[in-house]
């Protein structure tokens, strides 16, 4: 289903360890514009709807900290769109007051996304701060008792890689929808915490994945970025399945690389600026940067010093599109490795 992916602010109230975007986690009260204004919001779901968006993802930061989440979710509602939003479950039961606070909002809840990077509590809380396991895992299970659809998304990393059936577990555990896996995309600062696996295992983690997949009744998945033998990426924001708007209202080529962490300023993957033009103008120069990107994967794989690269679609645009302050991302991952080698050898 074509979904219109929206981040609602940039601020959050966990500082984790992987995290690829460069939150601002100080007061919101002068800081207005790192929430998405309710009327850019409206202006885009009206822009959208005749295209065929019928679901919107919120994203961000922290989506519940937006200080009009529910008048959000009332304009979402109202517009005819299905929602469903990602969290890391902090204040959770004030978030389950905003969804239920009106038949409408909640009759267009599809479900809640919920982050949890561990089986246990001592590997989640060791990425994402002291208390979130369990706030993760009640929150869940008061989805369950109130027949709101939760699904767990994890981002697989050094510190929970050996935990891949054990998550599945308690996936099934807490009757979850869905679960999804995906590989840490390296920032500067979740390399220098020595959390991302060295290329050379990412396989290997796909495999446990895959194995999973088949012994649970939930629905199982790894999240776009894997190994794949197809040159010219099919992933959702390639084929404007998935659109993505930043917490300024910008039309953005994907929520992966939006607000980079590493990134001091935009990238051409910010096409357009929803405030001052429509959304079918900007969507014409997101066409443009499809069409670019996907020439730029042709040359590649015609160039056998470049090929190998285009295994790993997510990383490659992290490089195309000047994500990292330093050397290219792929460079620094192989540098970290050798070094925590010699290190290990000494
Ligand atoms: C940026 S967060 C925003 C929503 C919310 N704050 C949360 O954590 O669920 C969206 C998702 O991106 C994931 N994420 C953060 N850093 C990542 C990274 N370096 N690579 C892949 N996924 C990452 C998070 O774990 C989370 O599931
Ligand atoms: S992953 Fe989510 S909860 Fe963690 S710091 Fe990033 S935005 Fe906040
Ligand atoms: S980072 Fe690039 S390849 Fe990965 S999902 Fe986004 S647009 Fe597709």
């Amino acid at each position: 289903m074509p979904r219109i992916g929206i981040e609602f602010n940039n601020v959050c109230n966990l500082d984790c360890a992987h995290c690829f975007r460069s939150i601002y986690r100080g007061g919101a009260e002068n800081n207005k514009d790192l929430f998405l204004p309710l009327d850019v919001l409206e202006k885009i779901l009206i822009e959208a709807k005749p295209l065929g968006y019928a679901h919107v993802a919120i994203t961000g930061g922290e989506p519940p900290m937006h200080p009009r989440f529910g008048e959000a979710l009332d304009i979402i509602a109202e517009h005819g769109y299905s929602y469903h939003f990602l969290t890391n479950a902090r204040n959770f039961q004030k978030t389950l007051k905003a969804v239920s606070a009106q038949p409408l909002r909640r009759a267009k809840l599809a479900g809640i996304s919920f982050s949890l990077d561990g089986a246990t509590e001592a590997t989640h809380d060791k990425i994402r701060g002291k208390g979130s396991y369990r706030e993760v895992v009640t929150a869940i299970a008061m989805c369950q008792a109130l027949g709101i659809e939760a699904s767990i998304i994890t981002t697989i990393n050094k510190a929970n890689r050996h935990e891949i059936d054990q998550l599945a577990l308690l996936g099934a555990h807490l009757k979850v929808k869905r679960q999804i896996f995906g590989h840490q995309n390296p920032t500067e600062h979740n390399l220098g915490a020595d959390l991302i696996l060295p290329l050379s295992e990412w396989r290997a983690v796909e495999r446990d994945v895959a194995r999973v997949m088949t012994g649970f009744r939930h629905d199982i998945s790894m999240a776009v970025g894997f190994y794949t033998d197809y040159y010219l990426p099919r992933c959702a924001p390639l084929t404007h399945d998935d659109l993505n708007i930043d917490y300024r209202g910008r039309l953005t080529l994907c929520c992966q690389l939006s607000n980079y962490r590493d990134g001091d300023k935009d990238g051409e993957d910010v096409v357009g600026d929803l405030k001052k033009e429509s959304l079918a103008v900007a969507l014409g120069k997101l066409m443009n940067l499809v069409n670019k990107v996907h020439r730029e994967r042709l040359a590649m794989a015609a160039d056998p010093r470049q090929k190998e690269k285009l295994h790993y679609p997510c990383l490659v645009c992290i490089e195309r599109f000047g994500k990292t302050s330093g050397e290219p991302m792929l460079v620094q991952m192989t540098g970290a490795e050798r070094r925590r080698d010699r290190e290990t050898e000494r």
